[in-house]
C-alpha cells in the first residue's frame, strides 16, 4: 500500500473522530469522551501528515524544519495551556484563530508563488480563484481575530468603532474584492493579489472593530467559524482532504453556534456578521442617574438572615475574584438555615459560554439549584434578596428599558424586580460593554464595594 493511501485512511479515521468529538461535546455527560475523541483525531492527523512528509522528503533539511516546527509549536502550546487563567480563555482562543487566518494567507501566497501548472487553463483559473478566496478569508480572520484579542484583553476599548458610512465601507470592500478576484483569475498578478490581501486585512479589522463589547461572544464564535472556512480553503489549495473536512466542520458548527447565540441575545445574525450593520450612533453617554446607596457586609448578613428566598446572579467579577468557593459555602450556610437559595445564570455571563456553570460545579454547588435565565426570570418578584456577584451587563435594566442603549434588546436577568438587590463590585465602573448600569441607582439596590471574595468571607463571618 502506498504511503499516500495509508495517510488517506488515517485522515478519514481522524475526520470521523472529529465528528464524534463534536457530538460528544454537545452534552455535559459526554463532553469528556468528546474531548478524548478530539485529541485522538488530532494526534492521528498530525502523525499521518508528519509521516507523509518524512516519506516524501528528499532532503534532510525538510525533516529538520518539520521537527523544529513541531517542537516550537508544542512548547508554546503547552506553556500557554498551563499558564492561561480561565478568565483569559476567550482572548487566547481569539489569538489562536488569528494563527489559522495567518496560516491561510501564507498558504494562499504559497499557492501564487508555486508556479506549477495543471496544463489546463480552466484548472489553473480554479487554482487562482482558490488562492484569492483563501487569502481573503484568511486575512479577514487574521486581523478580525487580532482586534477581538485586543478588545477581550482590554488592550483597546470595547466600544464599537463608528466610522461614518461604515456599512458602505463594508459593502464597497466586498464589491472591490469580487472585482479584484475576477481580475486576478484572468491574469494572476502580484500587484492585484497584494491589493486583495491589503483590502481583506483592512476589512477584517473594520468588521470586528465596529462591533460593541456586548456582542463579543458572538464575534468570537463567528471568527471560529471563519477560521474553519479559512482552513478549508487552505485544504483545497494543498489538496489536503482532512483539512477540507475539518475546516468545514469548524466553519459550519461555528456558524450555527453564532446563530444560536444571536437568538439567545436577541441580536440579528446578519447584523453581527456584517460588523454591526444597522447599528448607528455612539454608545457614549453622560447621563446623571442620581445617587447610589452603600451597604456593609454586616448589613447584608442581617438582610439574609431575615429573608426566605435568595437568588445569586454571578458574573465575570466572581471569576476574577475566584469567589465561587466562598459563594458555595454561603449557599450551604443559608440552606442550613432553611433559606431557599438558587442561582440565575445568564447565557453570556463571564467570558465563556458556560463559564459560571463551570466555576459553580468546581465549588460543588448542586446542579439542581443552578437555573438558566429563562427558568428563573419570573421568580425575582417573589425574592427577598438578590446577590449580584461581579455581574454587570447581564443585569442591566437599560437593555430592556432604553432603546438607545448599545445593549438594547439583549435579554437580561430582571434582578431589579426583587425586594432587595445587593451588588458586589469594587467601584462604579461599567461592565464589559462599557455601558453605565442604572440598576446601581435604584431605590431597592445597595452597593457592597470591594473584592467579591473578601466581601463574601466578611458576610460568612457576620453570619
Ligand atoms: P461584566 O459586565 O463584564 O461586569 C463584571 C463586573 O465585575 C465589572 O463591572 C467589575 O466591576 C466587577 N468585578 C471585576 N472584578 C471584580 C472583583 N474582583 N470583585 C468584585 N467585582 C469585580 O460581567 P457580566 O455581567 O458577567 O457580563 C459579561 C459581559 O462579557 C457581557 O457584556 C458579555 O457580552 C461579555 N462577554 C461574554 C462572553 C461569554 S461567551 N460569556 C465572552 C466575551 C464577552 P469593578 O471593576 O467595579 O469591580
Amino acid at each position: 500500500m502506498s504511503a499516500l493511501s495509508v495517510a488517506n485512511a488515517a485522515n478519514i479515521l481522524a475526520g470521523l473522530l472529529f465528528i464524534l468529538a463534536l457530538a460528544g461535546l454537545s452534552r455535559h455527560e459526554t463532553s469528556r469522551n468528546g474531548l478524548k475523541f478530539g485529541i485522538a483525531g488530532m494526534a492521528l492527523a498530525l502523525v499521518s501528515t508528519a509521516w507523509l512528509v518524512v516519506k516524501g522528503a528528499d532532503e534532510a533539511m525538510v525533516l529538520v524544519l518539520l521537527l523544529v516546527s513541531i517542537l516550537v509549536g508544542a512548547a508554546i502550546g503547552l506553556w500557554r495551556a498551563k499558564v492561561v487563567e480561565m478568565t483569559g480563555m476567550p482572548e487566547l482562543i481569539a489569538l489562536l484563530h488569528s494563527f489559522v487566518g495567518l496560516a491561510a494567507v501564507l498558504v494562499g501566497w504559497n499557492g501564487y508563488l508555486d508556479h506549477s501548472t495543471y496544463g489546463l487553463e480552466s484548472l489553473d483559473r480554479i487554482h487562482s480563484a482558490e488562492v484569492a478566496v483563501g487569502i481573503f478569508i484568511g486575512a479577514v480572520t487574521f486581523t478580525g481575530s487580532i482586534v477581538a484579542y485586543l478588545k477581550l484583553s482590554a488592550r483597546i476599548t470595547s466600544n464599537p468603532l463608528m466610522l461614518p458610512g461604515k456599512n458602505v465601507i463594508n459593502a464597497v470592500s466586498l464589491v472591490v474584492f469580487a472585482i479584484l478576484t475576477v481580475v486576478y483569475v484572468r491574469d494572476p498578478n502580484v500587484v492585484v493579489l497584494a491589493a486583495l490581501t491589503a483590502l481583506a486585512l483592512g476589512l477584517g479589522w473594520h468588521l470586528v472593530a465596529s462591533i460593541g463589547g456586548g456582542d463579543m461572544p458572538v464575534v468570537v464564535s463567528m471568527l471560529n467559524s471563519y477560521s474553519g472556512w479559512a482552513a478549508a480553503a487552505s485544504g483545497f489549495l494543498l489538496g489536503n482532504d482532512l483539512l477540507i473536512v475539518t475546516g468545514a466542520l469548524v466553519g459550519s458548527s461555528g456558524a450555527y453556534l453564532s446563530y444560536i447565540m444571536c437568538q439567545a441575545m436577541n441580536r440579528s445574525f446578519i447584523s453581527v456578521i456584517a460588523g454591526g450593520f444597522g447599528v448607528e450612533g455612539s454608545p457614549a453617554e453622560d447621563r446623571d442617574y442620581g445617587d447610589h446607596r452603600k451597604i456593609t457586609a454586616d448589613g447584608v448578613a442581617e438582610l439574609l438572615q431575615n429573608t426566605r428566598s435568595v437568588i445569586i446572579t454571578p458574573g465575570y467579577g466572581m471569576a476574577v475574584a475566584q469567589a465561587q468557593y466562598g459563594v458555595a459555602e454561603l449557599t450551604r450556610k443559608l440552606r442550613d438555615k432553611g433559606i431557599q437559595v438558587r442561582f440565575g445564570i445568564h447565557p453570556v455571563a463571564g467570558r465563556l459560554p458556560g463559564h459560571m456553570n463551570v466555576l459553580l460545579a468546581e465549588a460543588k454547588v448542586p446542579y439542581d439549584i443552578v437555573l438558566e435565565m429563562d427558568e428563573i426570570n419570573d421568580d425575582f418578584d417573589d425574592t427577598g434578596v438578590v446577590l449580584v456577584i461581579g455581574a454587570n451587563d447581564t443585569v442591566n435594566p437599560a437593555a430592556t428599558e432604553d432603546p438607545s442603549s448599545p445593549i438594547a434588546g439583549m435579554p437580561v436577568l430582571t434582578v431589579w424586580n426583587a425586594e432587595n438587590v445587593i451588588v458586589f463590585k469594587r467601584s462604579m465602573a461599567s461592565g464589559y460593554a462599557g455601558v453605565q448600569n442604572p440598576l446601581f441607582f435604584r431605590e431597592n439596590s445597595a452597593m457592597l464595594f470591594g473584592d467579591a471574595k473578601d466581601r463574601v468571607q466578611d458576610i460568612l463571618r457576620a453570619l
